[in-house]
């Protein structure tokens, strides 16, 4: 099921762990699902390359994320760190296939980063915030108000569905 403003899945993650995030996620109208899909189109097999960007600047810009990646090697370009972007996109190329079941699609992920790796949910709106501005700098020409709009509605249901302990 899709958020809608203040209800749906928002309403009802006021009580979990994602609950304060949940009271913000918006419905990806089918405008807005369009939109996404074609930079992701666009991007093909980049998408990597721009979340690792994103993960460079989350440890950078709020170095208080660098904590939970302490096991990773954090020097701009490392394998590791690259290796993790490919992660990190594979898994929101499977939410953008998901919309409309995302806590199902990220159950697992949602498991591992909220009961093993205990991240605090504010950081998932960090790396959104993050991968947002990052590609609004490789794709200046495609950002128009509402694809901002578009990109900040997908990444904070992703968050939302990632900060939300299921079960
Ligand atoms: C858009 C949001 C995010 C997505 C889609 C995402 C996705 C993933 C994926 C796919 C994995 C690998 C899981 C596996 O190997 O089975 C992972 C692991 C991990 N994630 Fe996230 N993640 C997100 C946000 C975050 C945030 C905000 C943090 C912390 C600030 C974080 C910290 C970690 C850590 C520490 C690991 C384990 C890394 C390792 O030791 O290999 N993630 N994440």
């Amino acid at each position: 099921m899709r958020p809608r403003g203040g209800e749906g899945r928002g309403g009802e993650g006021r009580g979990r762990a994602g609950g304060a995030l949940g009271s913000a996620v918006m419905a990806l109208s089918a405008g807005d699902e369009a939109l996404v899909r074609a930079l992701w189109r666009k991007m093909g097999s980049n998408v990597g390359v721009y979340t690792t960007e994103a993960l460079e600047r989350i440890v950078l810009a709020f170095p208080s994320t660098r904590i939970y990646f302490a096991p990773l090697d954090l020097s701009p370009g490392s394998m590791q760190l690259r290796a993790h972007g490919k992660k990190v996109a594979a898994a929101l190329s499977v939410a953008l296939g998901h919309l409309d079941d995302l806590p199902d699609a990220l159950s697992a992920l949602s498991d591992l980063h909220t009961r093993q790796l205990r991240v605090d949910p504010t950081s998932f709106q960090l790396l959104g915030h993050c991968l947002l501005l990052t590609l609004a700098r490789h794709y200046p020409g495609d950002f128009s108000p509402a694809m901002h709009r578009a990109l900040h509605r997908f990444l904070t249901h992703v968050a939302w569905a990632l900060a939300s302990p299921c079960g």
